[in-house]
């Protein structure tokens, strides 16, 4: 296929850059930043809030990957990762719908629920959690990820692309997750309370790829979005015990075996059937 990547050079973006090369696909990848770039991939390095720039990219293709964005708040430039995501998702998901291209995947989050970053510390209503959780927005980086899923609501309404959107949890390569597995086994502080407020979801980026790859082959339609996450948790004691120490005011639906995670992935894996591969070996790090 004819694939176009933003967010090329960043953490996810250079797995999927690979892992889409490997696959044989013809890929276009971008980023205001340079990297790493595979042999084959045509690389345009570019800003995505530049109008000029985003005209001058080539959106006759098949499928566009949206990655390009600022992954987090920052407290004191709040304003700027709001105007950098929203601006440059909205205008790439109208290009998408005005070139006819067939599907665009985008990354959201699992922060769109809002106890990520919370200032107040934030429970999930319910858990197993699925999309219907509701949102609760205390900055940006959040608010711009729903912004951004309604965008994609009204560009499918408006044309024929389909939009997928992935509420990515913490994701990173297995080094870093066993790592912050390891600190939370250890007691530190600052990671036990992130974690928790994360709710103690991961995907190795290997998964984000070829879950990605799972797209691609499939069929998608109208504006969709799925959690997407390991079916377990980083955390060194059952989910249980977790959820009743850190979120004791969330109500649990169904009893969560072991380390189960709290993410319900039902919908994601109707829809396109995969399911992550690489999970942390709690054996090898002793939880
Ligand atoms: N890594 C995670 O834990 C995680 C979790 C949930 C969601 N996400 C989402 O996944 C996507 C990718 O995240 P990541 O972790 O790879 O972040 P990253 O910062 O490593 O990569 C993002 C890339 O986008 C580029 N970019 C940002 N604004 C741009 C602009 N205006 N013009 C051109 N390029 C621009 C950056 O240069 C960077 O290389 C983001 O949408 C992020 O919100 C990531």
């Amino acid at each position: 296929m004819k694939i176009l990547l933003t967010g090329a050079t960043g953490l996810i973006g250079t797995e999927v850059m690979k892992t889409l090369a490997a696959a044989g696909h013809q890929v276009t990848a971008t980023d205001r930043k340079g990297g790493d770039i595979p042999s084959g991939v045509n690389f345009i390095l570019g800003e995505l809030t530049d109008d000029k720039f985003i005209e001058s990219l080539d959106f006759n293709v098949d499928a566009v990957i949206h990655l390009g964005s600022i992954p987090r708040p920052f407290d004191d430039r709040d304003f700027e990762v709001f105007d950098n995501n929203v601006s440059c998702t909205y205008k790439v998901f109208a290009k998408a719908a005005a070139n006819n291209v067939k599907v665009v995947i985008y990354a959201s989050s699992l922060s769109i629920y809002g106890t990520a970053w919370s200032g107040p510390w934030t429970s999930p209503e319910f858990a197993p959690f699925d999309e219907s959780l509701p949102l609760h927005h205390y900055e940006s980086y959040a608010l711009c990820k729903e912004v951004n899923e309604r965008t994609a609501d009204m560009w499918a309404n408006r044309s024929k692309t389909a939009y997928v959107g992935l509420r990515f949890p913490f994701c990173n390569s297995m080094q870093a997750i066993e790592a912050h597995a390891i600190a939370q086994r250890d007691g530190d502080e600052e990671t036990v309370t992130v974690a928790a407020k994360i709710l103690w979801g991961y995907l190795d980026v290997r998964d984000a790829a070829h879950g990605i790859l799972a797209i691609l082959a499939g069929n998608s339609a109208g504006s969709k979005t799925y959690n997407f996450t390991a079916p377990d948790t980083t955390a060194p004691h059952p989910t249980s015990e977790m959820l009743a120490k850190f979120h004791p005011t969330t109500k649990v639906l169904k009893p969560i075996a072991g380390y189960g995670s709290l993410t319900d992935c039902s919908r994601w894996i109707a829809a396109y059937g995969y399911q992550p591969m690489h999970l942390i070996d709690r054996k090898k790090l002793g939880i």
